[in-house]
Parts: structure tokens; sequence; C-alpha cells
């Protein structure tokens, strides 16, 4: 089993550059389904979420090349409208191709999704904006059917601002005829590079990144060429790494406007931050200052920051109280923070953390992609050394993870064990 161990108590220094967002990159990679043509997708990040998403391509007959973070995609010869559980098991993203499969082949047959366990995370709100798109949905052996010989535009009110959602009937309704509104629409940066990457294939939507996304359908779309955004939450997890080990370091390739509510409470919590247009420096100064948090929709605190900022409160001068109202179960990395000697109590949809002085290395075990970083990050920090286990999930979300902490000058290691 692979695990990443950590020295910890060595502060980073130095300069570590963002990769291309992963939440952006995916539904991209599946909105490509949207035309015929060769695509190519530079700062794609190479992590095993993409490589999951090229074999579902794969599996439907679309091939495609990676290299020096440049996607091709050849979408041309796409055989099937089905994607099979083992492709879709390990990555809930994957349902996003069935926006795109419907609108374009009018058939889609994707099996229930995976992904992390971290809640119930349903796909209903997915499906009722297919419905009201005019396509007939049906259930059967573990897999969900939709259907339309051509998907009509609507009005489609989401209940909660959910990004797949968004996404998946953004891709649909492009290819729609007539008209489609969606109000509550996730506001998230992502959203909005999912967006441009539509519009420049020759769709027609406005008002991404705002609650009420407008999309007149067209007939056809073209492949193209686009850059994905920067990681905000590689980006972010690099900042806690720097406050928590009390260092200088410097993130670039970031754009400032998406790390406002993680800089926002990195402040509150007492360290230096100097966010620009070319970059973030993060300064960690003596003391860590408790801080409350409620995790939001985009604007708001990032539920995939919650983890790595909760490690942080861990060492805090005081209580902190992290509220997380996006999933219902997003605390189970405290049990693994508590083996390092946190004092974290769970109240309902909130942790209460006593900040504590000194955190203790330990063998913990990785339950998701972001608390498996939180536990890096605490480890970073903690005496002694820290091996993190089932690191698979962290694998998913950071790319060179190690390599680029190691660059800082951390004492982290990933090895490969019984
Ligand atoms: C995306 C991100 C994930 C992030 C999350 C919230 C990707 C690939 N993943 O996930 O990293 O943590 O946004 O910012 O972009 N919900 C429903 N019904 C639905 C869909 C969602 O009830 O049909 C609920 C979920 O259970 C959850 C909440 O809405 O409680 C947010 O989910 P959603 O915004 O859809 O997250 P994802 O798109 O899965």
């Amino acid at each position: 089993m692979k695990r990443i161990v950590i020295e910890g108590g060595t502060p980073l220094r130095g300069i570590v550059h963002t990769s291309g967002a992963k939440n952006a990159v995916l539904p991209i990679i599946a909105a490509s389904l949207l035309a015929q043509g060769e695509f190519t997708i530079y700062d794609t990040p190479w992590l095993a979420d993409v490589e999951t998403m090229c074999e579902l391509l794969d599996s439907l007959g679309v091939s495609s090349d990676f290299q020096d973070n440049i996607l091709r995609i050849d979408t041309a010869n796409l055989q099937k409208t089905e994607a099979h559980y083992d492709c879709v098991r390990k990555m809930r993203a994957s349902f996003l191709v069935m926006g795109p499969l419907l609108a374009k082949y009018g058939h889609a047959k994707i099996s229930l999704p995976g992904g992390c366990a971290i809640g119930s995370r349903p796909i209903d709100l997915h499906l009722k904006g297919f419905e009201a798109l005019g396509a007939k949905v049906t259930f059967g052996d573990g897999y969900i059917v939709a259907q339309a010989a051509k998907l009509k535009g609507n009005k489609i009110y989401l209940d909660f601002p959910s990004v797949g959602a968004t996404e998946n009937i953004m891709m649909a309704a492009s290819l729609a005829e007539g008209h489609t509104v969606i109000e509550n629409a996730a506001e998230e940066p992502e959203i909005v590079d999912l967006s441009n990457f539509l519009n420049a294939m020759g769709a027609k939507i406005k008002g991404a990144g705002t609650s009420v996304i407008r999309i007149e359908g067209v007939d056809s779309l073209s492949a193209i060429r686009h850059t994905v955004i920067p990681d905000r939450i590689e980006a972010g997890s690099f900042m806690v790494a720097a406050a928590i080990t009390k260092s200088d370091v410097l993130i670039t390739n970031i754009i400032d406007e998406h790390l406002k509510s993680v800089a926002a409470k990195l402040q509150d919590a007492g360290v230096n931050v100097d966010i620009s247009y070319d970059g973030v420096r993060i300064q960690g100064t003596g003391e860590i200052y408790p801080v409350d948090l409620k995790t939001l929709p985009y604007p708001g605190f990032p539920t995939d920051m919650q983890a790595q900022f909760m490690a942080l409160l861990t060492l805090a001068r005081g209580t902190s109280i992290v509220t997380e109202t996006v999933f219902e179960n997003r605390f189970m990395h405290v049990p693994e923070l508590r083996k390092m000697g946190a004092d974290i109590r769970i109240e309902d949809r909130s942790a209460v953390i006593s900040g504590v002085e000194r955190l203790q290395g330990a063998d913990v075990r990785s339950t998701d992609l972001r608390a498996g970083a939180a536990l890096v990050i605490a480890g970073l920090a903690a005496d002694g050394i820290t091996r993190v286990s089932h690191i698979h999930h962290i694998l998913r979300g950071y790319e060179n993870f190690c390599e680029k902490l190691m660059a800082l000058g951390a004492k982290v290691k990933m090895v490969d064990e019984p």
C-alpha cells in the first residue's frame, strides 16, 4: 500500500506553481462529447480523476492523449453512449457525460455514480433538469437511462446550487431547441470556465458566475483549444500548509478573486496574506488565532477547503467552530486528526475545535481527497513522523503533491509498503 510519510517541523520556503483545476477540467472533458473533432486542453493536471475520465471516454470510443499537461481528445469516432460501472464507480464526476451524450446523441446510459464518501450525494437535480428539457429518464440494474429525440429549452430552478447539476444542465441545454434558464445556479469559477469553453465551441450562454444562467440552444458545436483555470483548492491547500508551518511561501498561477474567502479566513487567523494578480505570498506569524467558519456555495468558504483549514485550527490559541453546510457527512478527518492529538468535538453539522499546543505524528488514514490533504498538512506541523495511508484519494486531486512539498523543503516521501 502506498503511504505518504511526513517528518514534521520543517518550515517551507520558496515558490510553488498551481496546476490546472481538477474541477474545471473534468466537466470540460465531458463537454468535448458535444462536438465531433479534435480538442486541445492546455494546463490539464495529470491526476487519477483525469485518467479515469479519459478511460471513460476510451470506453465510448473516444481517444485521448496526454503529454506535458496538454490533453488532446478526438471525439470523431464515438461508438457508444453507455458508461459502465467500472468507470463511473471510481468518480462521481463521470456522471457529467450524461448531459452531453443525451444532447448530442439523444441517448445516455450511465451507471450510478461513485466518488468520495462524503455524504449521500444524490443526482436528483441533474435528472430533474434533463426531464425539464424533455428527456425520458428511467432506472434499472444500477443504470440510469435518459433519452430524447431533441431536447427543448425550459426554465429550471435548482433547489440547491449544485455545481454538477448546473454543469450537466448547461451542457445539455447548449444543444437544446430554444431558451433555457437555470435559476439558483451554482456560481463557482469552474462553471465560468465551462461556460467559456462551451461559448468558444459556439454555444450561447450568458450569466455563468451568477445565479441565473441563460442558454440559447444552437444546432451544433465545434472542437476547440482551451486553457484550464488554476486550481483554487490546490492553491488554498498550499496556503494553509504554509500557514500551519509558519513558513514563507509564494503560490503562483492563481486567480486572486477565487481565493478571497480562504485568504480572508487566514488573515483572521493571524496569517500574513499578500495576494495579487501574480500570486499569493503566505507568511506564517507567531500565533494562530481561532476562527469560526461556515462552508457555503461560492463565493462562500469552499467545502473543499474545510478539512485543511480545520487542520490549521487544531493549533489555534483558543476555540474555533467549523460548520459544514454543503455536505452532510464531511467530518471523517476528525477522528484521524484526534489521533494526532487534536481536540475536536462534533456537534451535528459543526466541529468545535479547541486548539492544542502541539500535534504528534501518528498513523492516519485518508478517508477522502481533501481529508487526505488535511492530514498531510497536519503532519507537516506535527512532532515526529506521520504516515498517511489510503493516499489514492489524495492522488485523485493533487498533481505532484509530494514533489511540490519537497521542493518547498518539506520532509515528505511517498513509500510503497505491504
Ligand atoms: C463539486 C466538486 C466537489 C465540491 C462540490 C461542492 C467537481 C468534480 N466536484 O461536486 O469537489 O466539493 O462541487 O462545491 O466539481 N446535491 C443534491 N442533488 C443533486 C446534486 C447535488 O442534493 O442532484 C447535493 C449534494 O448531495 C451536496 C450538495 O448538493 O450536498 C452539493 O453538491 P454538488 O454541488 O452537486 O457537488 P458536486 O458537483 O458533486
